[in-house]
């Protein structure tokens, strides 16, 4: 074994890279090796020194991502050679980031890791929206949830809890869901003209905000295209008048350019 060998599963946030931790990217500056997928931007990329490897393990030809098993196994075989292994994720690793199946591998196979969170979505990308998770008289509490359904089994939510009027709801993964995730909502109690709210793109040069109603969410965001997270509840009415994010904020935070990876 390699006992000089240490992972460190790193979120470096949904995308402007002025929202890296300081950890991350003196974590970033001394790698060996980074591995990262399809959430993080280039502007985060041009933080890693010439002479660093870079390995992509997002999306392929045909629109496959790389295996969950073989970026696990990767991962080991690199403990093997190398001393500073950088796993970037997109937003902070342990929500959605499936950070903790890996650190449950590294584990296993009594490899040193740590762990550097990072800002999640739902917490930078409301903000660079004017959209404030809470507030007072508006909002007591924020529900994470996923909007995503396991391969061939229907989205299970407890919509009951969910369609709670004096909380802010965030959704990641719902693009595909969401006609469903907005009806089981209204059925469950919640009021059809709940504001509502997509981001796509957040904190990027291409951030895009769609301002609406819960009843209009599915029909006024057709055509929106990963990554995308949907926020429901009162905070959404803030949204205009708390509309600071602007071109000028903007420094390189665009998305992994997959064609441009792949083919030069
Ligand atoms: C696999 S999850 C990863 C979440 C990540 N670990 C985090 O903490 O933000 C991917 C989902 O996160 C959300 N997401 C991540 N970055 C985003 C961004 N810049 N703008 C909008 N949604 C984003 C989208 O819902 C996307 O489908």
């Amino acid at each position: 074994m390699n006992e000089s060998a240490k992972v460190y599963l790193v979120g470096t946030g949904p995308g402007d890279p002025e929202l890296l931790t300081v950890k991350a990217l003196r974590l970033l500056q001394n790698a060996d090796v980074v591995i990262y997928d399809r959430l993080v931007s280039e502007g985060i990329l041009q933080q890693i020194p010439t002479g660093v490897s870079k390995i992509y393990v997002g999306k392929q030809t045909g629109n496959h991502t790389l295996p969950q098993d073989e970026i696990n196994e990767l991962l080991i075989k690199l403990a093997e050679t190398e001393r500073s292994i950088v796993r970037l994720k997109g937003g902070d690793p342990f929500i959605f980031g499936r950070g903790s199946e890996e650190a449950l591998l590294l584990a296993q196979n009594n490899i040193k890791f740590e762990v550097v969170p990072g800002i999640t979505a739902a917490s930078a990308c409301t903000t660079y929206a004017g959209i404030p998770l809470t507030h007072r008289g508006l909002s007591q509490g924020v529900q994470i949830v996923t909007g995503h359904s396991q391969a061939g089994r229907p989205l299970d939510l407890d919509w009951a809890s969910l369609a709670d009027e004096n909380k802010t709801t965030v959704i990641y993964m719902g693009l595909a869901n969401i006609e469903l995730i907005s009806t089981k909502l209204i059925q469950a109690g919640l009021d059809k003209t709940t504001p509502a709210a997509a981001i796509q793109n957040g904190t990027t040069g291409k951030q895009n905000r769609v301002l609406t109603t819960l009843e209009d969410l599915f029909v006024n965001t057709q055509g929106l295209q990963a990554p995308v997270i949907f926020v429901i509840g009162k905070v959404v009415t803030l949204a205009h008048q708390l509309d600071w994010f602007t071109e000028e904020n903007v420094i390189e935070g665009e998305f992994v350019d997959n064609e441009k990876l792949l083919h030069g």
